[in-house]
């Protein structure tokens, strides 16, 4: 029987390494694409029966058209979010699309709680302080962790990692999610209503998906309702944050610091190196000149254990959704 062909679009050299290392097992045939797939390159497949694709990868109805009259059968996202997705196109056209539902939910977490502690400590701005020989302390004043409140929407994989992290350092924690978990209560947690959570946490991260609810969850109507000088990270989707009302929100100092690991049009911007290019993203630009904001680009996942995870689990779900077998982790078939 010959290999199957996968096409793997938005391939970075990592991801090449993890895959060929555990492609071993399997023999598929992978052609890596450094271009992201959209309605540009679609037509590109010839006879591959799945693709591989991430985060900001354009996987809309109009493409999943194409795709199903080439005769692609298996979509598979390295990644857990599928909000650039149309996975009703994709049951229509009874193509079978699988995700990573949960690589490393720590890596995220930790990395959430990274983008706290520098803000707060400003341990970046140190660092090239003390390299220039400028050891002064003026303008590095930070707060205890100890004894603040703690405001997590969204209780999952990720958020629940990151309730056990911040319970650590002495933090009060309160979360919201549509369905609260009883081990994360056990866990000493407690959950309110939204309009509490706003108004009573110090740092509020957001670790809910992005769907048609949650779109702009964070706009001016729920900053006003935060706690003046609230710290807000974001390691989830950029569309959770309406970025205008947050830099109107950082102006008028409603929001103290702001973390981010994700922004609403980083399709354009993240995962390049585009030193020496001129951004034509003025908001990105805007948010880049506050001295209290703190950008990386959707870095979070990026630990050796999760591109472990996310090779391996993405490799079985192909195998088992191309022989038509029961996939051991339903969780991670999503049509
Ligand atoms: P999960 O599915 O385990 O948890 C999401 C939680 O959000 C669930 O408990 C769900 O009930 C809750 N939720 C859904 N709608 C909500 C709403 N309207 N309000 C409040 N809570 C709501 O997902 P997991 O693994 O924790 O991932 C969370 C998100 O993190 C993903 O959707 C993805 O977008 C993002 N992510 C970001 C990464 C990065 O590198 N920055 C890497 C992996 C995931």
């Amino acid at each position: 029987m010959k290999p199957l062909k996968i096409l793997l679009f938005s391939a970075k050299p990592y991801d090449k390494q993890f895959f060929d290392l555990y492609n071993k097992a399997y023999g598929f045939q992978i052609e890596y694409l450094e271009t992201h797939l959209g309605p540009h390159i679609v037509n590109v497949i010839q006879d591959e029966k799945a693709v591989c694709v991430f985060v900001n990868d354009k996987v809309t109805g109009e493409v999943i058209s194409v795709l199903a009259r080439k005769g692609v059968k298996i979509i598979a996202l390295r990644c857990a979010g599928y909000n650039n997705v149309d996975l009703d196109a994709a049951s229509l056209h009874g193509i079978r699309v699988c995700r990573v539902p949960e690589y490393s939910p720590q890596a995220v977490a930790e990395h959430a709680v990274a983008l706290i502690l520098t803000l707060n400590r400003k341990t970046h701005k140190a660092y090239n302080r003390i390299r220039e020989q400028n050891f002064s302390l003026t303008g590095l004043l930070g707060f205890n962790l100890s004894g603040k409140t703690v405001g997590v929407i969204g209780t999952g994989n990720i958020g629940s990692a990151f309730c056990r992290i911040m319970k650590a350092f002495g933090c009060r924690i309160i979360g919201y999610d549509l369905s609260p978990r009883l081990d994360v209560e056990q866990s000493g947690v407690e959950y309110v209503t939204m309009e509490e959570l706003l108004a009573s946490s110090d740092i509020i991260s957001l670790h809910c998906p992005l769907n048609e609810e949650t779109h702009y969850l964070i706009n001016e109507k729920t900053l006003a309702s935060m706690k003046k000088g609230v710290t807000l990270i974001n390691t989830s989707r950029g569309g959770l944050i309406n970025t205008t009302d947050m830099i109107q929100a950082l102006k008028s100092k409603q929001v103290a610091y702001l973390g981010i690991d994700v922004y609403e049009q980083e399709d354009k911007l993240f995962f390049r190196d585009l030193t020496g290019s001129i951004i034509e993203d003025d908001v990105i630009q805007r948010l880049l000149s506050f001295p209290n904001v703190l950008v990386t680009a959707h870095q979070a996942f990026f630990t050796e254990e999760a591109l472990s995870e996310i090779a391996q689990v993405t490799l079985k779900s192909i195998d088992q959704l191309y022989k038509g077998q029961q996939a051991d982790n339903q969780q991670a078939i999503l049509v």
